[in-house]
């Protein structure tokens, strides 16, 4: 048996230079800014998983050849830490993200690890570069572990050297203007995902073709684009995020739905976070703010552009809404469709009367206001 990851190995190597924090105030554009190190751990058919190395946060050597860079062997995760009001940093449920990443490794016969191991590591990180850990209400360390096969060989095969690496960015609010509700456009030139292919995982293959999706709802002047599947344009994906409808129910309550996990969906740590808070509800962990005295009912099911379009039309339809660990939660206000839009109604301040409760508990959850044990302290 080839040695797995230890934890117990890890080799660190502080930067001499650290780099500037972030002004406090200053904007953070999502993405831009990197922490002062990273971790790196090495994989060899041969040999296994290295010793893991904490460096200064860098450039990674890569031959050309690398299979990465040829046949797209990259699996990647999207997490959060956050900085607590008394000190305490904690990161959001990181064994969904291990758990996760093993499944796209495995995907791609990229080589699979010990998610307990890694997120000890990422606690050692962290702990390292603490002081990036930005403070501000609806800020966050981004963590982002990437998985990539490096070998230097042409031929299309299971690769025989791999890459784990984690980067840390600190970010803002992904809408520091708050909640504007977004117009999306429903994408029927392009698909994001099929049965039996990778949709379900997170491979990098999956977004660098929704670029141009994106690029044509932004040139038709919408915000995102709304991924369709099938002749009849089932609701998928809004953008990189999951999607939610709420309807009326016909006996007076509410129905949260968002498409069942069916090979093509992606699953969300966000969208699992949201069902199990609207079923704790459901079941009598009452959630503030949540209508009382109202059934909601939480489906995964298939929703039709046809149901929401009649929805709308109808009054049957109480919001639509994206979920992700970017942006957490993203009301939608209508979507351009078959050339008209279908308008989605919006609750005061942008939030409807389902999203803006949980996004209100869920967020009260990952800064500390609320105990739970998704939280796991740094
Ligand atoms: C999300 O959290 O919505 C993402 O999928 C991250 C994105 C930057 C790829």
């Amino acid at each position: 048996l080839l040695p797995g990851i230890d934890a117990l190995q890890l080799q660190v190597n502080k930067t001499a230079s650290p780099k500037q924090l972030p002004a406090p105030g200053a904007p953070l554009l999502f993405g831009r800014t990197f922490t002062d190190h990273m971790l790196k751990i090495r994989w060899t058919e041969q040999a296994g998983w290295e010793a893991p190395q904490i460096e200064p946060y860098g450039t990674i050597n890569l031959v050309p050849s690398a299979v990465v860079i040829h046949y797209a062997q990259s699996a990647f995760e999207g997490m959060k830490a956050y900085k607590r009001a008394d000190g305490n940093v904690t990161m959001f449920r990181p064994d969904m993200n291990m758990k996760r990443l093993n499944n796209s490794a495995a995907r791609l016969a990229l080589p699979t690890f010990d998610g307990e191991q890694v997120i000890e590591l990422l606690k050692q990180l962290i702990r390292l570069d603490k002081e990036w850990v930005p403070e501000a209400p609806g800020h966050s360390l981004y963590i982002r572990p990437t998985l990539i096969g490096t070998n230097g060989t042409l031929g299309v095969q299971p690769p025989t050297e791999a890459l784990l690496f984690v980067i840390c960015s600190p970010v803002g609010p992904y809408y520091p203007t708050g909640f504007k509700p977004v117009p999306l456009y429903g994408t029927t030139e392009y698909i994001r995902a099929a049965p039996g292919g990778t949709g379900a995982y997170k491979l990098a293959v999956n977004y660098a073709p929704g670029v141009v999706a994106q690029k044509a709802a932004a040139s038709a002047g919408y915000q995102q684009n709304l991924w369709l599947h099938g002749p009849e344009h089932y609701i998928t994906e809004v953008g990189t995020m999951n999607a939610f409808i709420v309807f009326h129910d016909a006996d007076g309550g509410l129905e949260l739905v968002t498409p069942p996990l069916d090979g093509m969906i992606l699953p969300g740590v966000t969208r699992d976070s949201v069902l199990a808070l609207a079923r704790g509800h459901a079941a009598g962990a009452r959630i503030e703010g949540m209508p009382v005295g109202k059934k909601v009912r939480v489906s995964e099911r298939p929703v039709t552009m046809e149901e929401v379009s009649e929805a709308s039309t109808s009054g049957r339809l109480v919001e639509l809404f994206g979920t992700g660990t970017a942006a957490v939660i993203t009301p939608v206000e209508k979507i351009g469709y078959q050339g008209s839009d279908v308008l989605i109604p919006t609750g005061p301040g942008g939030m409807g009367p389902i999203s803006g409760p949980i996004w209100k508990h869920l967020t009260g959850i990952q800064n500390g206001l609320i105990e739970h044990e998704w939280n796991v302290v740094v």
